[in-house]
């Protein structure tokens, strides 16, 4: 059995996320989307309600599951499921900055390796933070995030955020 993390925020899920998400599946036989806590990020959304959009976003794809991993070292979260990579996605250098850090660290704290795939250049310019910015302001969403998402954002806001 061939197991993967796919590790994130997701405040929230982007079709971004949903596409490497769908890619890692047809190279693993199952992919553990963990939502994780990062540090350097104030969340937006609670993290069951980022778990309840990952879940209706992926629907009941076999070979995926959405779990939480609060307050967790990823190596950890993989040891646990007993993933042998995390897959990451690229969107650009940027990203690349981004995660090689990340990358290094974790393959030093427990030998896991990091698959970068690369980002769908359709999503290139899509980011959580962009999206909620976006959406925030009265600009429309669909497409870059599942319609679900696009609809609790209009709905967060609509309570004032
Ligand atoms: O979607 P993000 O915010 O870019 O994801 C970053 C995340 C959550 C994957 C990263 O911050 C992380 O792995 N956090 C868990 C704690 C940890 O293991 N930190 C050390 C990683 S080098």
């Amino acid at each position: 059995m061939r197991r993967c993390v796919c590790p994130g925020s997701y405040d929230p899920v982007t079709m971004g996320h949903v596409d490497v998400v769908e890619r890692a599946a047809k190279l693993f036989d199952e992919v553990v989307v963990a939502v994780l806590h990062n540090p350097e990020k104030l969340g937006t959304f609670p993290v069951p309600e980022r778990m309840r959009l990952l879940k209706e976003s992926l629907g009941d794809r076999p070979g995926v599951r959405v779990v939480e991993y609060g307050g967790r070292l990823l190596v950890d979260v993989c040891r646990e499921v007993g993933a042998t990579a995390v897959v990451k996605g690229l969107r650009s250098g940027t990203d690349f900055a981004y995660e090689l850090p990340m990358a290094l660290m974790n393959r030093h704290l427990s030998g896991i390796e990091t698959v970068f795939v690369p980002g769908d250049p359709r999503y290139g310019h899509v980011s959580s933070s962009l999206v909620k910015q976006v959406s925030a302001y009265g600009g429309d969403v669909t497409g870059l995030v599942p319609d679900v998402v696009r609809d609790a954002l209009k709905q967060r806001w609509a309570n004032g955020g």
